[in-house]
């Protein structure tokens, strides 16, 4: 049996640049540089800055992930590369950036789906994912309930989606609203721990026994938690900030886990898997652990450093595809930015936009 190669890994669809390097579903070094800083007085990401950085960091990255596991740059096997969905400008960096070092080496190429990459991400820690699992993807983009059979090959199932915001969107809109610094998330998850979360009673959408059990929807809560900063400004008080911030990150555990672990228990699935940035959050952590353990599911959480956006969970997946034999890209392989998920792979070759073809043929 040939030994399987060493995966380089590319992710740069947002504020991240991650390299990781994987072999046979281990870890053998990353780096991640971060653009964070520049975009905080913007109060988000700005695309240029962030694609700028990119093109600054990524071969840097590289140089540093291949440092920590101890490989040359010959030593690589195959490249995956995040080609969506996120910031075009940014993504064009990274798949840039993987087409040269597929190129260069002359080793095969995978696109891959930034989702797909969160969800493998776990795989890193605990090993292969038990098929199937219910996964919840809780992003700054994208919230999800999803049924997973086979990561690399088969056709993710959605049973949930959100109608509106993101969770992490919610932490973030939230927090500018509280006052709390870029990127909201982390923040609110900080001054949350000196808070009572029952110190406001926050809406939980969807929650009725009408409503869409997997569906969900998070801008009626920002909203309420914009009219509460501003009626108890108006009142002349300080807002507590604790207590919102509290208060709030109970509403979104309680709903993101209440409907995760009814998933499971409808699909009658063992393992529950919570992946994405939001995944970093300890409430959300500690409410998924408490109702797993209480419906008798087991709980699989990547540590933090793999919740965030990383290039070793791109890596992961490019592993996941070759051990499954799905077919490398070709070097023409274009970005798709709003990409929605449904496989692993994500392979979008550029050609002729719908209107120009119809265009042509009129001609
Ligand atoms: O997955 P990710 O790194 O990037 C996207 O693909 O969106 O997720 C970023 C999101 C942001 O909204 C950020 O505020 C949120 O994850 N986040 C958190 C925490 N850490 C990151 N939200 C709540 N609590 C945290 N500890
Ligand atoms: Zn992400």
């Amino acid at each position: 049996m040939t030994a399987s190669p060493v995966v380089l890994g590319i992710e740069s669809s947002c504020d991240e640049t991650g390299v990781g390097l994987v072999r046979d579903g281990r870890l053998l070094g990353d780096a991640v540089a971060t653009s964070m800083d520049e975009h905080a007085r913007f109060g988000g990401v700005v695309p240029e800055i962030a694609a700028r950085a990119h093109v600054h960091a990524v071969a840097p990255a590289v140089r540093a992930a291949l440092d920590a596991a101890g490989l040359r740059r010959a030593d690589i096997g195959a490249v995956a590369v995040t080609t969506g969905p996120g910031l075009s400008s940014a993504l064009q960096v990274g798949v840039a950036a993987a087409k040269g070092f597929a190129f260069a080496l002359d080793v095969p190429l995978y696109g891959v789906h930034h989702l797909a990459g969160h969800v493998a991400a776990d795989t890193l820690e605990h090993g292969p994912l038990p098929n199937p699992c219910v996964v919840l993807i809780v992003s700054g983009g994208h919230t999800s309930l999803l049924l997973v059979r086979d990561l690399a090959l088969d056709r993710i199932v959605h049973l949930g989606d959100t109608l509106d915001d993101a969770a992490g969107e919610c932490f973030d809109k939230v927090a500018r609203v509280f006052g709390l610094p870029y990127p909201g998330g982390p923040a609110i998850d900080r001054v949350a721990r000196d808070g009572d979360p029952r110190a406001v009673a926050f809406p939980r959408a969807l929650s009725g026994p009408r409503d869409d059990p997997y569906a969900f929807s998070f801008s009626g809560l920002k909203s309420a938690a914009a009219r509460w900063a501003e009626r108890t400004r108006a009142g002349g008080d300080p807002l507590p900030v604790a207590d919102g911030a509290a208060s709030l990150q109970e509403a979104v555990a309680d709903v993101l886990t209440r409907k995760a672990v009814a998933a499971c228990v409808e699909h009658d699935v063992r393992t529950l898997v919570v992946v994405g940035g939001v995944a970093a959050n300890s409430r959300v952590r500690s409410l998924a652990q408490e109702r797993c353990a209480a419906a008798g599911i087991t709980l699989r959480v990547p540590p933090l450093r793999l919740c965030t956006d990383n290039g070793a969970m791109i890596a992961a997946v490019g592993d996941l595809l070759i051990k499954a034999g799905v077919a490398p890209a070709p070097l023409e392989m274009s970005i798709d930015a709003s990409a929605p998920l449904e496989y692993a792979s994500l392979q979008p070759v550029a050609g002729p936009s719908p209107a120009a073809l119809a265009a042509a043929q009129g001609a």
